[in-house]
């Protein structure tokens, strides 16, 4: 939530634009940037997104500048308007702060500086940072952000500005992530790596509590008792054309072409002939051969792909697995033992309620996974171990590419536990493999057909996506993509559970999405979908191609080739998001950046 990004070293107003660009997936309801010009402060902000910005900015792009601050706003205190957009500056107007948090204790701070005289102009909690940060100024900037950010409650990841001091930016970090590199003529400093892979390729990941000093050439990092740390990197080998959309309309239809490729990331050098290995967890044979309990927790999308992950593994072999969503799980009196691994599953490894619950699981002595695409982020670096997904940077706020990641690496995760407790699957093994051109056959020849169904949908305002057993959570999880990108009401469901009370709101302007592939619950999906045509309800089917028993009673169809059940999941994701984005597209949406959301939450 909220994008920060600044840099120190020669440049040009543009180049604080485009890096900002590349947050905006963070927020978009506000953007804004702060450069000093002749010693005196400029800042330029306004409501909306960054190419708004920039076209505002337009006749000043090529101006050069020595350093600047920028910001990507997803509002939390105050109203998305010109005011409340960050930066945010003191009294004398000579200080600019970008915050990406929540203070909690802002309205007593904002009192007491009242009291002593300050002027506040927003409604935001982050003006109380530029206060306190003229407070403390008398003329050393670190010090000064030092002090202010010991008053503050809550968290926070800031950029600090000061047009009187020419040679330096500070940022610090509370619980919302930073990342700095300098290419040794520019520091720069962002929320994360994006802006960051054209110009370098190692960076440092700011810890809690931290600061860092960054100047034209180089960065020094500070504990909040200002002893100087450290610097520890991590390489970044993402691809830069990754980040761009190259030919797409939109980056989430370009991520959903990517999946073939994502699949087959996530599997290279994990699978010898029939089995896995991860050498990431050798040294944790015996304990996973002594698990007897599995908990997961995730958010979102990832949430769904862990409950995928449980029906695949419970497949394997009969297991305590517990699946729970993290902002539930972290207030829970929840059971942790030394037989008990957790998972964390997080795209961006930055999800606030995510990291409190592996907070949580460590504080009682549990051991932590970590399932992320994000290299060095906050739960990669707080578990215990991690696997990466591979997936490359995910631009569009939905997610796609790393949902369908995060599934290859928890199937291979399962077989890989099962096996070290004696399983063998190698026939498994076998047709994962063949899953990324099974994929990619998939989606170029049903991308067509599938935007020919979504457009007869597309003016409805209703939906209701209902699957059985390992379809279940692709269910709640199409129905998620479409709640995000057409912001329309969709609801998942378990389609044995229609009966007990949804099945009451179907009619024939209420369309029902069926999973209804050949599997061993077919038949039973067959009966659901006719109790809902029983209500007029007009229902596409997600259908093994060549099955006439679902393709005679529904009204739409999209085909899946024939496959062994559990790989079906892959599909129906990729089948429901396509529905999802053509249904977007077709009311003219904005796809990648849909209101109100934000690609990683780091508010609780
Ligand atoms: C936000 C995003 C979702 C994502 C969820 C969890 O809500 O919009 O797409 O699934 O956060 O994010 P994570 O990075 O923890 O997977």
């Amino acid at each position: 939530m909220c994008g920060i990004y600044g840099f120190i070293g020669d440049g040009t107003v543009e180049d604080l634009v485009n890096g900002l660009k590349k947050l905006e997936y963070r927020g978009y309801d506000s953007a804004g940037i702060a450069f000093a010009k002749n010693g005196s402060l400029i800042i330029e902000k306004h409501t909306g997104k960054v190419d708004q910005l920039r076209e505002f900015l337009s006749s000043n792009l090529e101006k050069r500048i020595h350093a600047g601050i920028a910001h990507t706003r997803w509002a939390t205190h105050g109203v998305p308007n010109d005011l409340n957009a960050h930066p945010q500056s003191d009294c004398t107007h000579k200080i600019a702060v970008v915050h990406n948090g929540i203070i909690e204790n802002f309205s007593t701070l904002r009192s007491q500086l009242q009291a002593e005289g300050h002027k506040f102009v927003s409604q935001t909690d982050t003006e109380v940072v530029a206060h306190l940060v003229e407070k403390y100024f008398n003329g050393d900037l670190l010090e000064a952000v030092r002090r202010a950010v010991e008053d503050l409650n809550g968290t926070y990841a800031i950029g600090v500005l000061h047009s009187d001091v020419k040679n330096e930016i500070i940022f610090a970090r509370r619980k919302s992530p930073l990342v700095v590199a300098s290419d040794g003529k520019r520091s720069f400093c962002a929320s994360d790596v994006t802006p960051l892979i054209s110009s370098v390729r190692d960076v440092m990941f700011l810890e809690d509590g931290q600061l860092a000093r960054l100047t034209a050439g180089d960065f020094e990092i500070f504990e909040s008792t200002s002893k100087n740390v450290d610097k520890k990197f991590h390489h970044i080998d993402w691809n830069e054309k990754d980040a761009e959309k190259g030919g797409f309309k939109h980056f989430m239809l370009k991520e959903i072409y990517e999946e073939p490729r994502v699949i087959s990331d996530a599997l290279t050098g994990r699978t010898y002939g029939g089995r896995i290995a991860f050498d990431e967890l050798s040294e944790w044979k015996d304990y996973l051969k002594n698990l007897n309990k599995l908990n997961v927790v995730a958010c979102g999308t990832s949430y769904h792909a862990g409950l995928i992950f449980k029906y695949f593994f419970e497949n394997l072999r009969p297991f305590n697995i517990e699946v729970e969503v993290s902002s539930e799980y972290r207030y829970r009196n929840v059971f942790v033992d030394d037989k008990t691994l957790t998972i964390a599953i997080s795209q961006s490894g930055e999800t606030a309620d995510t990291l409190e619950s592996i907070r949580l699981v460590k504080s009682l002595g549990g051991k932590v996974l970590a399932i992320s695409n994000v290299v060095g982020s906050t739960l990669t670096r707080e578990a215990d171990k991690t696997l990466y997904i591979n997936a490359g940077p995910e631009i569009s706020v939905a997610s796609t590419k790393a949902y369908i990641g995060q599934m290859m690496v928890l199937y291979l995760l399962a077989l890989h536990i099962d096996s070290i407790m004696d399983g063998k699957h190698p026939e498994i093994v076998k047709s994962l493999n063949k899953l990324p051109e099974i994929m990619d056959n998939f989606i170029t020849s049903s991308n067509s057909k599938i935007k020919k169904v979504a457009n007869k949908y597309v003016g409805y305002a209703n939906f209701m996506y209902v699957g059985r057993g390992i379809n279940f959570p692709s269910a709640l999880e199409g129905a998620l993509k479409l709640k995000e990108i057409s912001y329309t009401n969709a609801v998942g469901y378990q389609a044995g559970e229609l009966k007990h009370g949804p099945i009451a709101l179907l009619d024939e302007k209420f369309p029902v999405m069926a999973v209804a592939v050949s599997d061993e619950l077919k038949e039973k999906m067959i009966s659901n979908i006719l109790e809902t045509k029983a209500r007029n309800a007009h229902v596409v089917a997600i259908l093994t191609e060549g099955d006439s028993d679902v393709s005679s009673v529904v009204n739409d169809s999209i085909h899946l080739p024939k496959l062994p059940h559990y790989l079906y999941p892959f599909l129906v994701g990729s089948a429901f998001q396509l529905f999802a984005y053509h249904v977007a597209d077709g009311r003219n949406l904005s796809i990648d950046m849909p209101r109100n959301l934000a690609k990683s939450v780091t508010v609780e």
